[in-house]
């Protein structure tokens, strides 16, 4: 055992006393609940449950690539709504993660989350692997041709379904047959393909920096979870890939995945804001994480 217990105190000695210099963090919705950003699964107030009224076949097709081929509409009504922007501030948990960070502690945050707040809250860009993407970039799906930024947030601000060549900001896309090709297979030319963000869809790959990057997670001496049903592979597949002796914290309403199966595995349930500020306390840290989040 590492631990001396299964407590915050115990997971706060480790970090004190320097044995943990590598941690390495993997969360979820959750942690953005308390932003205002509806988390996916949660029975009621969780997207999933909420998707009723867009005639989906299912709730996850709103992230399906297929489904959004056929219809990109309800897509794009979700998007309205979790489009990043002014909207949403970083939560406390956040901003412990760029506590974490700015201590040089901060091995490596791996997150499924698409609204950006992880960098709202100053955690470098180097230290995160966003595993399912996000609204920062987009592109067509058909020529991969990039889309302007701008532009994209003026058509989701309207719930209208963006398509390639209408970056100049045109009211009617016209279509041009597509030029030479690029190196790189993408067409030069607008192609009226439909324009998605470069978040991760269901039946799509994740990004290439998950995968030369998922290895940091075995080189963990402190894995913290958090506001994540793990229920999406390969992320929830993270939390298992370290040593067995290695301390795993969860913060989250509920259990999830393999925690409580390690001798070492914490479980601090309830809402992960409330249990970020107990660490912190145990930390000697709570003065320094309320003001950076205030701030
Ligand atoms: P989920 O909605 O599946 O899970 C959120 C988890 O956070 C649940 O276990 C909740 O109980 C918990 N939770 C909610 N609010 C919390 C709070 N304030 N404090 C602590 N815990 C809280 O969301 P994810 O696990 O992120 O994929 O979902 C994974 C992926 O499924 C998403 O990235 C998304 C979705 O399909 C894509 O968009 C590609």
């Amino acid at each position: 055992l590492t631990l001396s217990d299964r407590s915050l105190a115990a997971v706060a000695d480790l970090i004190k006393t320097g044995y943990a210099r590598r941690i390495v963090v993997m969360t979820g919705a959750g942690i953005s609940t308390a932003a205002g950003i509806p988390d996916f699964r949660s029975p009621e107030t969780g997207l999933y449950a909420n998707l009723a009224a867009l005639n989906l076949p299912e709730p996850e097709a709103v992230f399906d690539l297929s489904f959004f081929q056929q219809n990109p509409k309800p897509f794009y009504v979700l998007a309205r709504e979790l489009y990043p922007g002014a909207r949403y501030r970083p939560t406390v948990s956040h901003v412990f993660l760029a506590l974490l960070a700015r201590k040089g502690l901060l091995h490596m945050l791996f997150t499924q989350n698409i609204d950006c707040l992880e960098r709202a809250a100053g955690v470098p860009a180097d230290r995160i692997v966003e595993a399912h993407g996000s609204f920062a970039t987009q592109r067509c799906i058909d020529c991969k041709v990039p889309f302007d930024g701008e532009v994209m947030r003026a058509f989701v601000a309207r719930g209208e379904v963006p398509r390639c060549g209408q970056q100049q900001g045109q009211q009617q896309y016209q279509y041009q047959q597509p030029q030479q090709q690029r190196d790189d297979g993408a067409s030069s030319a607008a192609c009226g393909g439909l324009v998605k963000p470069d978040i991760v869809f269901f039946g799509e790959a994740l990004p290439r920096a998950f995968f030369e990057l998922m290895d940091m997670a075995k080189e963990a001496d402190l894995i913290l979870v958090m506001g994540t049903s793990l229920q999406v592979h390969p992320f929830a597949g993270l939390p298992n890939m370290a040593d067995e002796q290695v301390p795993r914290v969860l913060f989250n309403l509920e259990e999830v995945g393999s925690f409580g199966t390690q001798a070492d595995d914490v479980l601090v349930l309830g809402d992960c804001d409330g249990g970020v500020r107990q660490l912190a306390d145990e930390l000697g840290w709570r003065e320094e994480l309320e003001k950076t989040w205030r701030e």
